[in-house]
């Protein structure tokens, strides 16, 4: 199946800027011309939104791993088939805050589930489509967590605490290295439009600047 359009994925932990980065990415590339697809992970159909309701609820502090690894993956699957998919067929560019990167940072890397299951699982919830380019947007773990701590009401992934966020950010330089080719680590310091000129510059690297055609 022939597919045309571009996938950026954008990861990091809690409080690195990511949802301004993706709202300001998004912007551009609409204003380039192209047509863009903005979604969030877990979320982006009523399906999915409804499993995000459940996974992020602070109610639920006994979910199993395992039950919130399948969860993630089953919200995962129903976007791609849903959303991704067609739109990649259309010719769109998909700009997907989150994915299943942040699968291997948060349930492998900090959660600590095996490795090889998670990227098994991953495989299934993704149902194949993979990032043609995922920006990370890297920052210290402790600043990061400050500006997350400053926002206020924390959903139970954010209520894990810094240790958590820690690994979460070792996983996610673990992973740039792993797959240099796919996943690019910006330093997410500095103010918006700084981030934004960086993230920029990685796409037109990458050769994913077509987006901008
Ligand atoms: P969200 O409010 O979307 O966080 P953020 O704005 O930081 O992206 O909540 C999603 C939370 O779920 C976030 O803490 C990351 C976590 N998460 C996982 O643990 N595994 C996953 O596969 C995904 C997609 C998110």
């Amino acid at each position: 199946m022939a597919r045309r359009g571009t996938f950026i994925t954008l990861e990091g932990v809690d409080g690195a800027g990511k949802s301004t980065q993706v709202l300001m990415l998004v912007e551009r590339l609409r204003a380039a011309g192209a047509e863009v697809v903005s979604l969030r992970e877990p979320g982006g159909t009523p399906i999915s939104e409804k499993i995000r309701s459940l996974i992020l609820d602070r109610a639920n502090a006994e979910m199993a791993p395992e039950c919130e690894l399948l969860l993630f993956e089953a919200a995962r699957a129903q976007l791609v088939c849903e959303v991704i998919e067609p739109a990649l067929e259309r010719g769109a560019t998909v700009v997907c805050d989150r994915f299943y990167d942040s699968t291997h940072a948060y349930q492998a890397g900090a959660r600590g589930m095996d490795d090889a299951l998670v990227t098994r699982a991953n495989e299934l919830g993704s149902c194949g489509v993979v990032p043609d380019i995922t920006i990370v947007l890297d920052m210290e773990p402790e600043c990061a967590f400050m500006r997350a701590e400053g926002r206020g009401e924390h959903d139970r992934m954010e209520a894990e605490g810094l240790a958590f966020q820690q690994r979460v950010c070792e996983d996610y330089r673990a992973l740039a290295e792993r797959e240099p080719a796919r996943v690019r680590l910006v330093d997410a310091m500095g103010t918006a439009d700084e981030v934004a000129v960086r993230i920029d510059a990685e796409l037109v690297a990458a050769g994913t600047g077509a987006a901008y055609e």
